[in-house]
């Protein structure tokens, strides 16, 4: 695995290897001091990011290595200049790049002309760090996570595509429930299927809110992701009913783990009270020792 930019590319072995590593990271930071001395890892932000960037930037110094945080509007990229170009030169000054990207293509675009390993730090499409952070912290509460079952529910974007991967690979099940209009896309839909079928796990996508029945892990994310502000009070409408509170928590039966990837929303797709008992701030605390992991495998 040279890249994490979708989150096929990253086998079971491969994620295993990230999330133990992650845990001895954070049982033993010490002991992996100054491993990545001299390394100097990009953190190309094309959109906000508050999690993603600390992240890296405190992962990165206490390995050792420097962090360069910049965005477009930094570099001769915003005069015309090419990604391909871009990721040509930055290549020979680097030793990774995490992209925040405006479209997955960046990220492609990078990997191709580049020859550094990339990191998807999000696009509109994708956002395999979240689903490896969740992925680590329901392992650090249940252990093995084969036969649980996870429910997703709100729009059918970035992390939900990232879960639909990823739950199959850890032979889990998934359902993902979203109102109509907002499910995942059919070619990620079509490709979990496929991962479901091999893991033999259940994969369901549905705008039955009562698919929540017997989840171990709820998950939901913002209505309105970056880039998608004009469309605001549309979703708040088409979105009525599928608010994480008491009552979905209630549905689903035995108190179940509650995450979201952050910036939350009270009162829009988690009632305060859910967020309050949830294990949001704890997930992302564990995304520290998850890049960590993430650079140090690919480094
Ligand atoms: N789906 C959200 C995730 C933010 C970390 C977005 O793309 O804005």
């Amino acid at each position: 695995m040279k890249h994490l930019i979708r989150l096929d590319e990253a086998n079971i072995i491969d994620i295993e290897r990230i999330l133990d590593l992650a845990a001895r990271m954070e049982a033993e930071p010490e002991s992996f001091r100054g491993e990545l001395t001299g390394r100097s890892v990009g953190l190309f932000f094309q959109k906000p990011s508050t999690r993603m960037r600390f992240a890296f930037e405190v992962g990165v110094a206490q390995l050792g290595g420097t962090t360069s945080v910049f965005r477009s509007s930094d570099l001769q990229l915003s005069r015309g200049e090419s990604l391909a170009d871009t990721a040509r030169v930055l290549s020979n000054y680097l030793d990774a790049i995490v992209i925040r990207g405006r479209t997955q293509q960046d990220l492609v675009d990078f990997v191709q002309f580049g020859s550094i390993p990339v990191i998807n730090g999000l696009t509109a499409k994708f956002y395999p760090v979240g689903a490896l952070g969740a992925a680590y912290t329901m392992k650090k509460k249940f252990g093995s996570l084969t036969g649980r079952k996870l429910a997703y529910v709100g729009d059918g974007n970035n992390i939900a595509h990232s879960l639909m991967l990823l739950c199959p690979k850890m032979s889990m099940n998934i359902s993902v429930i979203s109102p109509e209009w907002y499910q995942p896309s059919p070619d990620v839909v079509e490709e979990g299927k496929a991962l479901a079928k091999e893991s033999g796990t259940d994969f369901e996508i549905t705008d039955d809110i009562n698919a929540v029945s017997g989840a171990d892990v709820i998950f939901t994310d913002v209505w309105t992701s970056m880039g998608m502000e004009e469309e605001r009070e549309e979703r708040l409408r088409a979105f009525l009913g599928y608010q994480v509170n008491r009552k979905i928590l209630t549905m689903a039966g035995e108190r179940p783990m509650v995450l979201h990837c952050m910036p939350v929303r009270r009162g829009e797709e988690i009632s305060a009270e859910a967020a309050a008992e949830s294990e949001i701030f704890e997930n992302a605390a564990n995304l520290l020792h998850v890049v960590k992991a993430i650079l140090y495998y690919l480094l």
